[in-house]
């Protein structure tokens, strides 16, 4: 390698010598994210329930020092304990905390349809989990005087219409205790964002619905003919590498709209529309 390239691949790792917990990381955007942290240097830890899929992408993308799975459910103080302490113990260090696990529930969009048991257990992966994340983050991180903690909220935190009501008050409440930890974290050189993505085609979706990925993408593409548009994980991802690495350096206490256009003035109609359609479709409302 001659020294320019050389150096341009060093430039390009953007985050060489970094250690980040990326939870929801076997699947999705969580896992887009986690190839895309290895590519750029970091030893990343996916901290997932799906142990099958977290282990078999470890095992594609490297050695057991750069990238490995542990057991997590984000609703479990001690399992986040765990996972927190064995990023220190096996690099010594978390420099990144990505809380992405969540959950969408059901897909009944109406107040009267709504399950009080789903919206307890969205809260308690979406908003309580992250939580524990950031808890549990920060308490390595504050004597370390360095961190970032970051999340994946939801175009539904500021779109109306867009989710059913426990998912889309959830992710508000991730964009208040993002803002929150933002304020009280700053002083201890902890930057706190988190990203809001809007439609990206992963198994959140077809795994409420039960339904094949298949079908899923034609559904998408329903409401894509709305006005929305659909992403890749990976772009997603992409903005979780921005947020982590020295690049955003000044930025705390952001909600990043990741959403590819799709939120430009007509999004409140276009989208309402939309999950109208697909509401029709599956349950006949
Ligand atoms: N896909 C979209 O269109 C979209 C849009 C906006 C926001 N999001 C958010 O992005 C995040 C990632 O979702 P995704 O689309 O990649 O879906 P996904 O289903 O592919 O990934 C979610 C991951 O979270 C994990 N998870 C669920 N419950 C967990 C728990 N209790 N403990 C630990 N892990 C758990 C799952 O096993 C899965 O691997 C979620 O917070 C979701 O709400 C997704």
């Amino acid at each position: 390698m001659d020294k320019q390239s050389s150096s341009m691949a060093t430039i390009s790792k953007r985050l060489q010598g970094k250690v980040a917990i990326i939870t929801g990381g076997a699947s999705g955007i969580g896992a887009a994210t986690t190839k895309l942290f290895v590519q750029n240097g970091a030893k990343v830890i996916v901290a997932d329930i799906q142990d099958d899929r977290g282990l078999s992408l470890c095992n594609a993308l490297g050695a057991n020092d750069t990238v490995s799975y542990v057991h997590c459910d984000v609703t479990s103080d001690s399992d986040i304990k765990n996972a927190v302490d064995t990023a220190v113990t096996k690099y010594g260090k978390l420099d990144i905390m990505y809380n992405n696990a969540g959950i969408l529930g059901d897909f009944d969009f109406t107040i009267q349809g709504s399950s009080n048991e789903t919206f307890k257990r969205v809260f308690e992966v979406n908003v309580y989990g992250a939580f524990l994340g950031a808890k549990h983050a920060a308490r390595v991180m504050m004597p370390a005087k360095a961190g970032v903690i970051l999340f994946t909220a939801s175009l539904a935190s500021v779109v109306a219409g867009e989710a059913p009501h426990a998912y889309a008050a959830s992710k508000h409440a991730i964009v208040g205790l993002m803002k929150n930890l933002s304020a009280e974290l700053g002083q201890y050189g902890i930057r706190v964002n988190c990203i809001s993505p809007g439609a990206v085609l992963t198994p959140l979706a077809s795994n409420t619905l039960k339904i094949d990925s298949r079908v899923t993408e034609k559904m998408m593409g329903m409401v894509m003919s709305k006005g929305m548009v659909l992403m890749e994980p990976e772009e997603v991802g992409n903005a979780a590498l921005y947020l982590s690495c020295d690049d955003s350096k000044s930025v705390n206490g952001l909600n990043l709209v990741v959403e590819g256009g799709a939120n430009n003035g007509k999004a409140n109609l276009s989208l309402a529309s939309g999950v109208k359609d697909l509401m029709k479709l599956f349950y006949k409302k």
